[in-house]
């Protein structure tokens, strides 16, 4: 979480940066110099040219690379497509393997000599290989890492040209979902003095907070690079949201000649305001190095103040108060976007999450991205921090297991340093479903991990999704964890805290449903398959391993000391498209499913049916959904299945203005009617469901949700006429002009009176002008070969989504247009300021 920020130093440090076109002569002076200015980190981003495939020589400065492309970062090759039947659908039928290249020239003023340099990767896909100047810098296998290279020794001054060179080699049957392609997190240059606080080199802790007081305790890494020792004045100060002191500490080390020495400082601050998932407060410890010549570093470390309690009787206790997890596990592409780690679609993600009473996140099954944890912090989640999918034993041939042995340890102690600041997280995560837990040695691993966590990290306890209950508990591995984690284990919850009176558990990964948004197959019928590519939206369908959201929504509610759940998933991701390509002879007819179904929301970011579902148990201000949609010409008179889902203590349905009857949530079953070829009906609570028959007819069916008698809350479908028009709503009207920044539209296909078409398909085309570009299409169809980087994209169950990004310094207006034929366009407009 270390963000460091400007540094006191009066020398201002310049670089320049090549964007060169021509030849890539070493020593050509560099065109487009850029400024460092006296910051200690800056965007290392810009100005990149690119390779995919195999380069002989492209780690030699003098390489001609002026044919290559020229982009910045962050960059996912992979997401460009196109979707390939021969690729495995399970990694998102992209081409995530092979090797790429990259390259960045860049120039040093004289002036800059004596300083320190260091290159910071936050992680590149994967099996990267660094050389500076043609020495060869390192490398590190897993891609969701970040490393870091000290450049100081290779590099060249007075304008003289340098080269960075990456080269990424990601491999075939490597992952278990898309794993993106390329420097597809963000890389920073980091520029400190020879007396440095060291890479993620605060550790903060709160060990006494109460509303009265809070310690702060802040553990500094000093590092002097210096031939002889540094006598400094290390000065923390604490400074609230406003920026205001709310307290110091200063020390006087003297740190040796080449070494590192860790100093502590202890903070009391008064009537702390303290990080709650409701009122994410942030602090921020600004850390500052100096001696007898001025200012050496200054280091910025955000963090909160909060106290976390894991209690076998009460369950999760954040600053004293119950909270039950309600939690999604969420893999780590941002949609259409790819892998490539945008600011804006991360936090949008977040948000839609929260707006269904989300408050946790598992970062399956790998460390996340560090804005992740950024906004998790700023919006209040808890966080399961999440480092391994597999540890020696692979369930990939190329998995991250074959580098295990070799670098499992530092890739985990890597993970809580970089981490372990982040008042959201919560729990650390040592790996899900590892196979080594069928291993009567696994908790040998299990053990070491556990004892690595709390080597780096006292405050925070370790999990671990086990799938495997007897085996993991057999074998001892449930026994090394603090908090033993089980995956879609809800009926042995009771047993296992029977037979284990003194553990505390949590659901890691709950449910795996699978939906299609807006799609609904009649009659019900529980297939495990659908020909169509699709699978209905009534909630009911889940692999052999999975069950429905109510199953573990009613047991989390009956065990309040079980902390929580973790819903397979928050989002749709590419990848993973079960059940099709499950039973591999089936393969050529489950083509093109290529990203999954499990998402609570499609890929494109909108919401299924299931929203509501957890909406209706996991939020409070009184909410009504209804489903399916009301277009079903052709079976007028038949009975149509229709599902309410709510908070309220009633509902009444309406058809056309008549009602069919008020039905009171309550624990009686409900029998949803299912076609011929399944024996018997399904059961389920109406806690969790309302059920209505209702004999169709065009019109507007209207749900009205109760409380106390008094109408509190409704929701309405109209049967829609045929499709007239194009509508899109942005989801801000304004965005920065930092070429990042994007803005997302949805796009609605819709009748003469706005109505949604709920199965259009239209082809819609998108033009934009002025000071943005589109950035990526999508319509959150899990089967679609279309490609995400297109000016046009189908309608998907009525809608689509355009994606827009603004460029690099131009503001003004982007004015987007977007037709069909035979419907009438539809303009809007983002400023970019
Ligand atoms: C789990 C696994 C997840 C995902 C899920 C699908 O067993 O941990 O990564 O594969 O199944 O249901």
């Amino acid at each position: 979480m270390v963000c460091r920020a400007l540094i006191g130093l009066c020398a201002l440090l310049l670089c320049s940066v090549s964007t060169r076109t021509g030849t890539a002569a070493f020593d050509t002076p560099a065109a487009g110099e850029i400024k460092i200015g006296g910051e200690r980190r800056v965007s290392f981003n810009e100005g990149w040219r690119f390779f995919k495939g195999e380069a002989e020589g492209a780690e030699q400065p003098e390489f001609a690379d002026a044919s290559w492309r020229a982009l910045d970062l962050p960059h996912d090759w992979a997401i460009e497509g196109p979707f390939d039947p021969k690729i495995n659908p399970h990694c998102g039928a992209l081409p995530y393997f092979g090797t790429g290249w990259y390259r960045k020239h860049f120039t040093l003023a004289e002036s800059a000599r004596g300083r320190f340099f260091s290159i910071e990767f936050d992680g590149a896909m994967a099996n990267s290989q660094v050389w500076l100047n043609g020495r060869e810098l390192g490398g590190r296998p897993y891609g969701y890492i970040g490393f870091s290279f000290d450049l100081t020794p290779h590099l060249r001054f007075g304008g003289q040209g340098n080269v960075l060179a990456v080269r990424l080699t990601p491999e075939d049957q490597s992952s278990r979902w898309y794993p993106g392609a390329g420097i597809y997190r963000n890389v920073w240059l980091d520029i400190t003095d020879a007396v440095q606080v060291a890479r993620w080199g605060t550790y903060i802790t709160t060990p006494e907070v109460s509303a009265d007081k809070a310690a702060v305790s802040i553990r500094t890494e000093v590092r002097n690079r210096r031939s002889e020792p540094a006598r400094i004045t290390l000065e923390t100060v604490i400074l609230d949201a406003n920026g205001k002191e709310a307290g110091r500490v200063t020390v006087t080390p003297t740190i040796p000649a080449g070494g590192q020495q860790a100093v502590d400082g202890r903070i009391e601050i008064v009537r702390p305001h303290r990080w709650d998932i409701v009122d994410p407060y942030l602090y921020r410890a600004v850390s500052t190095i100096r001696d007898g010549r001025g200012v050496l570093d200054r280091y910025v470390t955000p963090f909160g103040i909060r106290s976390i309690e894991f209690d076998k009787g009460k369950g999760f206790l954040l600053n004293g108060r119950h909270l039950k997890m309600q939690g999604v596990c969420m893999h780590h592409d941002l949609g259409a976007l790819g892998t490539a780690v945008n600011r804006r679609a991360t936090e949008r993600q977040l948000q839609i999450m929260k707006g269904l009473g989300v408050n946790a996140i598992r970062t399956s099954h790998n460390p996340p991205s560090p804005e992740l944890l950024e906004f998790c912090d700023r919006l209040g989640l808890l966080v399961m921090d999440e480092a391994f999918d597999m540890w020696q034993r692979p369930k990939v041939r190329n998995g991250h297991g074959k580098y295990f042995d070799q670098w499992g340890e530092t890739d985990l102690r890597d993970m809580i340093r970089r981490d372990r600041n982040h008042p959201s997280i919560v729990l650390w995560s040592i790996g899900n479903e590892i196979l080594e837990q069928s291993s009567p040695e696994g908790w040998k691993i299990a053990r070491r991990l556990t004892d690595i966590c709390h080597e780096e990290d006292r405050t925070r306890p370790v999990t671990a999704g086990f799938n495997q209950s007897t085996n993991a508990i057999k074998n001892q591995l449930a026994d090394q964890v603090d908090i033993p984690g089980f995956n879609y284990k809800p009926n042995e919850y009771a047993q296992i805290l029977k037979d284990h009176p003194n553990w505390t558990i949590v659901g890691a990964e709950t449910s795996s449903c699978v939906s299609s948004r807006g799609v609904y197959h009649l009659p019900i019928e529980k297939y495990e398959k659908h020909p169509s590519l699709q699978l209905t939206s009534y909630d009911i369908i889940a692999p052999s391993w999975a069950y429905l959201p109510d199953a573990e929504l009613d047991v989390q509610q009956r065990m309040p000391n079980v902390l929580g759940e973790f819903v397979w998933t928050g989002f749709d991701y590419i990848g993973e498209p079960t059940p099709y390509f499950n039973n591999r002879a089936a393969n050529e007819t489950d083509w093109p499913s290529r990203s999954s179904y499990f998402g609570i929301v499609d890929l494109a970011g909108f919401p299924k049916d299931r929203y509501y579902l957890y909406k209706s148990v996991w939020t409070t201000e009184p909410m009504v959904h209804i489903l399916p949609h009301w277009n079903w010409a052709g079976r007028e008179g038949q009975l149509i299945p229709i599902m309410a889902y709510t908070n309220c203590d009633e509902v009444e349905v309406f058809l056309n203005g008549k009602s069919l009857g008020r039905k009171a949530r309550g624990s009686e079953p409900v029998d949803l009617p299912v076609g011929p070829n399944v024996s018997k009906n399904l059961r389920f609570s109406s806690r969790f469901r309302l059920l209505w028959q209702v004999a169709y007819e065009p019109g507007t069916l209207q749900a009205v949700g109760y409380r106390g008698g008094k109408p509190v809350a409704s929701k309405e479908v109209r049967t829609a006429g045929p499709a007239a028009s194009i509508s899109m709503v942005t989801d801000r009207m304004a965005i920065a002009a930092d070429g990042a920044d994007l803005s997302f539209v949805t796009v609605r296909i819709e009748d003469k009176d706005h109505n949604l078409v709920p199965a259009a398909d239209n082809l819609v085309q998108f033009s934009i002008e002025g000071a943005g570009k589109i950035a990526a299409v999508d319509n959150g169809n899990p089967a679609s070969t279309e490609s995400f980087q297109s000016d046009q994209r189908k309608a998907f169950s009525g809608m689509c989504l355009l994606i827009v990004r603004s460029l690099r310094g131009q503001t003004g207006r982007i004015r987007i247009t977007a037709s069909s034929a035979g419907l009438a366009s539809a303009r809007t407009e983002v400023a970019s300021r």
